[in-house]
């Protein structure tokens, strides 16, 4: 993306106080994620780049949970408060008396535009600084301009802007429309809006109107053409939210294979923003990398993987698996079907096998958690064997605790470590025990009942149930019960 090319505007105004009614959710639309961020947030990352003296965000509806999210994601912005949503026009008259004083370049953007990028902003800002105008509308040339505002133009100037329910069957077959974002002369605007009527079909005051107004005053007018149409898409339902979402991760993806990721099926990978991968990583269908995930030269992921926040290191391999928060060390393996939850970490060459579950896990490099067990709360050191179906018991039903296995030991299948319990270095705890006192270094441990057998005690049986006259009066069949 290519920079700013010149110092920052005095401010911009984002647009969040309209209601979602479309969206029909008890969430705020500017909260829904694309690419896993909020849109809100892709509208202030794109506004901050034009390195405003001051960024406001114009909020309304479900004004609580957007301010909250605010409070995360931009705490410095200044907040204005429209408290009912009675247009465009009305919306940034609630801006600019948040900023007081101002003059200079304002810019004007909304809050569910986001794929809006920071390049297409500074295009704007430089056709505005270059050709002298009082206004500056970002517009596009869409197959279907159903909804939006029609771009009047009148030569190389833009010399009105209908609303489509405003406008007339001509200018209805007009395809350039208003993206809705702009760069305002402050004195223009202050006095534009204060001259704004609500003699349209919305009875609302419109921004757009302004266009008209400084025309009126003989004041240059121009139109910034974004060629990507997508930048202006905004999103007021689940259909355009996912629309958008899917043309992200389109890109991103692409993006990726660009610099070297082999993705097998792109239309089934998704990669949200804030993913970083490195070279001859290869991932799978159905592979969903989410957050702050990372992963290494060479590593595998898929197919069907989800992992959120987690690291993997170089040449790991990840396959069918769920990880959150997680650390998976270099060459290590995990999967199919492991699970592992938040404070899992997998040393170099470690194994998280099919059917683990795992959580606070600190597995150490060479370990191996095969088969078919539940590791939580548990310190392994390295080189060690935990065999199929292993538990390590850490809840009592009060309070966790922890449970650690030393390194070079041997912990055999279908054992229950009752935490808080210790297994030291070099040592063996036999198949089928319940360890509830710590095993010493170098030791093994057997604590299960001891097998007994009674020769000869099946034919006995059997002579036993010959001997009975047939099915018990009651029609059961015989008793195969022993008392062993
Ligand atoms: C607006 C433009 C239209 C343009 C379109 C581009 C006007 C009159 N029309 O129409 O020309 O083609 O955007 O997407 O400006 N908002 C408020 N307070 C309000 C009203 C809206 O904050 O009182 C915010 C909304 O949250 C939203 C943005 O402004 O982020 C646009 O509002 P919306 O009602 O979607 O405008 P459109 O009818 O789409
Ligand atoms: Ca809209």
């Amino acid at each position: 993306m290519t920079e700013v090319r010149a110092a920052g505007v005095a401010a911009v105004i984002v647009l969040a106080a309209g209601a979602s009614t479309r969206m029909k959710s008890g969430t705020s639309k500017l909260l829904h994620p694309v690419g896993g961020r909020s849109m809100l947030s892709w509208a202030l990352d794109a506004a901050v780049s034009l390195q405003p003296d001051r960024l406001v965000v114009v909020v309304g509806q479900m004004r609580d949970q957007v301010e909250a999210h605010l409070d995360d994601i931009a705490p410095s912005a200044v907040r204005a408060f429209q408290a009912s949503p009675l247009g465009t026009g009305h919306a940034v008259q609630c801006g600019l008396e948040a900023l007081g004083e101002v003059s200079g370049e304002i810019v004007v953007t909304y809050g569910d535009v986001p794929l809006l990028s920071s390049r297409a902003l500074g295009d704007l800002l430089a056709s505005h600084r270059d050709e002298g105008n009082a206004v500056t509308v970002l517009t596009a040339v869409v197959e279907d301009p159903t909804g939006y505002g029609r771009v009047i133009r009148q030569g190389d100037q833009v010399q009105a802007i209908v609303e489509h329910r405003d406008a007339s069957d001509e200018q209805l077959g007009l395809r350039e429309i208003n993206g809705g974002i702009y760069v305002f002369e402050a004195e223009i605007l202050r006095a534009g809006l204060a001259q704004l009527r609500t003699d349209n079909d919305q009875g609302q005051l419109y921004l757009t109107d302004l266009v008209a107004y400084a025309r009126g005053l003989g004041r240059r007018v121009g139109a910034f053409i974004e060629a990507d149409v997508w930048q202006t898409q905004g999103v007021n339902d689940r259909v355009q939210l996912a629309a958008v979402n899917r043309e992200l991760n389109r890109r991103i993806v692409r993006e990726w294979m660009v610099r070297g990721v082999t993705v097998i099926d792109p239309a089934t990978t998704w990669i949200e923003r804030d993913v970083a991968l490195a070279a001859d990583v290869e991932l799978w269908p159905g592979t969903i990398l989410r957050g702050a995930t990372t992963v290494g030269e060479g590593a595998v992921i898929g197919p069907d993987s989800r992992l959120t926040d987690v690291e993997v290191g170089p040449r790991a391999q990840v396959v069918r698996s769920e990880a959150v928060l997680a650390l998976i060390g270099p060459g290590a393996q995990v999967g199919p079907f492991s699970y592992l939850r938040p404070g899992t970490e997998l040393g170099q060459a470690g194994k998280i096998g099919a059917f683990v579950e795992t959580k606070q896990a600190r597995i150490g490099a060479g370990s191996k958690v095969p088969h078919l067990t539940y590791c939580g709360d548990a310190v392994i050191g390295e080189s060690s064997n935990i065999g199929a179906g292993v538990i390590f018991a850490n809840y009592d039903g009060a309070s966790k605790s922890l449970s650690t296995v030393g390194s070079h030991s041997f912990v055999g299948s279908d054992t229950v470590l009752v935490a808080p319990v210790s297994v030291g270095d070099d040592a063996f705890v036999a198949a089928g025990s319940v360890i509830t006192d710590d095993v010493p270094s170098g030791a093994l441990a057997v604590a299960r009942g001891r097998q007994a057998e009674i020769p000869g005690w099946v034919a006995q049986r059997r002579r036993r149930q010959a001997g009975a006259s047939g099915p018990d009066r009651d029609g059961a069949a015989p008793s195969t019960g022993s008392n062993l």
